[in-house]
């Protein structure tokens, strides 16, 4: 498949508005109080029946400071005597779900996210990974897909060694901007050399894959000095890159209050840092996976994409699409069987439901079979930038042109605009829509039809 992107400022002005990520389909504003621990665990049951292989996510929400910018789920503490506590009711959950899969269930994939997972201890770390092997069956380090969220400032050589003798194989790094006065506007003081040992630490220990974050939209970035920042990446070669767009939500998110408007770039500069980063990225030998993410050709993600293999959840892109998703820890969200379900978002509350002996499952959503068609059109599209009609036709039993003619209605402008090419055996987004593939897969959307109003997503662009 032709991997191009093309960079039309016009359009991408015309089809900027909010939209959600698909991280899930439905996304997590469609989940409800009324899925709970019971129906929770009938998923985990009739999951058994499949056999299919599990992934395990672990949230470990401290983080030592706050930066500014940040819109993940995290809790800014310098005490870390929080951690033993936490960890507690994270082996209880882990107890309590692992009850619920057979054995036999190998696990392919774990992830450690956050917050910053290397705000735990060595021992601790050690010690939870220990327990997680107690109680699920992993995979060998051939097949298992093993990675972790660093935060370089939380992390050294020695922590890299830990890590990988404990069994990571990937890691993503948080690096956002180098330029200092950036840095200091988002209270993210992080020097190169911390990023750089962390680097050459993973290439050392043998990380099958290093990726690195960056931000663009921050305060006071300009081209050339976000450029700057990423010639450095570059010349460090990582497998994987993910250039997010700033989202800058501060009513939902109040560390954002403390970034000035004023010293945001304006949006004709964030289009300009990223149309120049794609060029450059293009040009060092990157594909552009899709939605904010990069890869070397040889990277297994691009290869899954080339392949038609690739799948996306809630940690991004992913090439296990087959497995049945298990989230342990305060916020988690698991997708089991035909179902997403999130556990309690205050720590206060997951520790009360773990303590009286219950799993903290509070709100999700068991997907019907509309929801499962339109989930695959959605994942098809924003993992390999097309969907083959009659495949779609004979895997689902439908006719598509009329099953989803609102859909096909809604894609008549990015037609005539060359975002998308459809024809009767497929859909084909092409260079032009690529930045644009959330527009596109917004029109399979079910929910969106149903909504007035501002419904809190970030803006595409
Ligand atoms: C959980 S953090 C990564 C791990 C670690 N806490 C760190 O910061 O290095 C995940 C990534 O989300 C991105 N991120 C956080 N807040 C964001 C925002 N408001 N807009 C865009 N990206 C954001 C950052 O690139 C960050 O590295
Ligand atoms: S970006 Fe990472 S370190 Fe910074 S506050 Fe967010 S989760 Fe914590």
């Amino acid at each position: 498949m032709e991997q191009g992107v093309s960079f039309d400022l016009e359009l991408i002005r015309r089809y900027d508005q909010s939209g959600p990520r698909y991280t899930s389909y439905p996304t997590a504003v469609e989940f409800a109080e009324s899925f709970g621990e019971a129906a929770y665990q009938a998923a985990c049951a009739r999951s058994n029946e499949s056999g299919r292989p599990l992934s395990l996510y672990f949230h470990i929400p401290f983080c030592d400071t706050v930066c500014f910018y940040c819109a993940c789920n995290k809790i800014a503490t310098k005490d870390r005597s929080l951690a033993p506590p936490y960890l507690e009711r994270v082996y209880r959950e882990l107890e309590m779900q692992s009850a619920l899969f057979d054995r036999a269930r190998q696990v392919e994939q774990l992830h450690w996210g956050g917050g910053t997972p290397t705000f735990l201890s060595h021992d601790q770390m050690t010690e939870l990974m220990d327990v997680t092997r107690r109680h699920f069956t992993l995979a060998g380090d051939d097949v298992g897909e093993y990675s972790i969220e660093i935060d370089p400032r939380e992390a050294d050589a020695a922590t890299v060694k830990l890590l990988r003798r404990i069994g990571f194989n990937r890691m993503s790094l948080g690096v956002q901007d180098f330029d200092p006065r950036v840095q200091a506007a988002v209270n993210r003081i992080q020097t190169e050399a911390e990023t750089m040992t962390v680097l050459e630490a993973a290439i050392a220990e043998g990380f099958r894959s290093t990726s690195i974050d960056l931000i663009y939209g921050l305060p006071f970035q300009t081209v050339e000095s976000f450029s700057k920042t990423l010639e450095r990446i570059i010349a460090v070669n990582p497998q994987r890159l993910s250039i997010f767009n700033y989202a800058h939500l501060p009513e939902r998110f109040k560390p954002q209050r403390r970034i000035k408007d004023d010293d945001l770039p304006a949006p004709e500069v964030k289009l300009d840092i990223l149309q120049s980063t794609i060029a450059r990225l293009t040009e060092a030998g990157y594909v552009y996976i899709g939605m904010d993410h990069f890869a070397r050709p040889d990277d297994e993600l691009a290869l899954a994409q080339q392949a038609g293999t690739l799948y996306r959840n809630f940690q991004g892109y992913s090439t296990h699409a087959d497995c049945d998703l298990i989230g342990i820890g305060v916020t988690s969200i698991g997708k089991v069987d035909n179902t997403y379900g999130q556990n309690r978002r205050e720590l206060e509350e997951y520790y009360a439901d773990i303590d009286a002996g219950h799993l903290s499952v509070f709100r999700g959503i068991e997907l019907n079979r509309d929801d499962l068609i339109r989930r695959d059109m959605i994942t098809k599209l924003i993992c390999h930038f097309q969907l083959d009609i009659r495949a779609a036709e004979a895997a689902w039993e439908i006719r598509f042109a009329d099953y989803f003619a609102d859909a096909l209605a809604k894609l008549q402008g990015m037609v005539e605009d060359g975002l998308v090419e459809i024809s009767a055996e497929q859909i084909r987004i092409l260079p032009r829509g690529r930045l644009l593939v959330r527009n596109i897969c917004m029109a399979f959307d079910a929910y969106l039809a149903t909504k007035t109003g501002p419904i809190g997503f970030s803006r595409v662009i």
